[in-house]
């Protein structure tokens, strides 16, 4: 009789948070049909390398040249040759990498790194522009708010994430499934994507914190480099992934 009962309570639990077909908590088949309805759901492992959508020298004075340059052409260039090589002759060659990312720990550790590093970079080459003083707003800003108390809190929150990640890694700002925003950090190549990240959501805007990124400028002042990644946010790509995202979730 007790089991009955127990049997009962665990089975109106269940269905009381899997309303509208979206199982409690969001399982791996919720993400990838969520993921599927993102323009990057596209990409597969063997995609290639996006064009930089600048020049090399045009986040400097805060990102200068030559680590842009080494950063996309060696680096992301990496990435992208490792997970095209370690994905062509397989059966997962032509799927696309966030249904991977989904249930990433079936596949070898080559693949979640450097498919990962692959995305990473391509996202964050999107979210980042020229200095020109933009600021979030609008119904981001409004979120931002809500979530964090103030924009500044915010920046403080995401860039603390960034600042302490213990070696290589990632800062992110990410919607979850239900819609509500979350700051969080991964190591190595790790996304929010990944069924083996703690915080999954949908990422719209990102910092790489290895040193491959700020070494030659700011050398071990990682801080700097955080505080100053602010002057080349491209909020309006970050404000049209949010909006995505949020379509994606619902
Ligand atoms: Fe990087």
């Amino acid at each position: 009789m007790k089991k009955l009962v127990l049997s009962v309570l665990a089975v109106s639990f269940f269905a009381a948070f899997s309303f509208a077909g979206k199982p409690f908590p969001p399982d791996n088949a919720y993400w990838n049909k969520t993921f599927s309805k993102l323009a990057e759901y596209q990409l597969t492992g063997q995609s290639k390398q996006l064009p930089l959508p600048y020049a090399y020298n045009a986040l400097e004075p805060t990102v200068d040249a030559k680590t842009m340059e080494i950063h996309y052409s060696k680096h992301h260039a990496a990435y992208t040759k490792n997970m095209n090589d370690l994905t062509a002759s397989t059966d997962y060659a032509s799927k696309p990498i966030f249904q991977l990312f989904t249930e990433i720990e079936k596949y070898p550790v080559g693949l979640k790194n450097n498919a990962g590093g692959f995305y990473n970079h391509l996202l964050f080459w999107t979210i980042m522009a020229p200095e020109s003083g933009q600021a979030p707003s609008g119904d981001l800003l409004k979120a931002i708010n809500e979530t964090f108390g103030s924009f500044d809190k915010f920046k403080e929150v995401f860039g603390n994430a960034g600042k302490k990640q213990f070696g290589s890694g990632w800062a992110w700002l990410l919607v979850k499934d239900d819609g509500k925003l979350a700051v969080s950090s991964t190591p190595n190549q790790d996304n929010p994507l990944m069924s083996t990240t703690e915080v999954r959501g949908i990422p719209v805007l990102t910092l790489d914190v290895w040193e491959h990124a700020y070494y030659l400028n700011y050398q071990n002042r990682r801080a700097d480099y955080v505080d100053a990644f602010w002057k080349i946010v491209n909020w309006k790509e970050v404000t049209r992934r949010y909006e995505e995202a949020l379509k994606a979730v619902k």
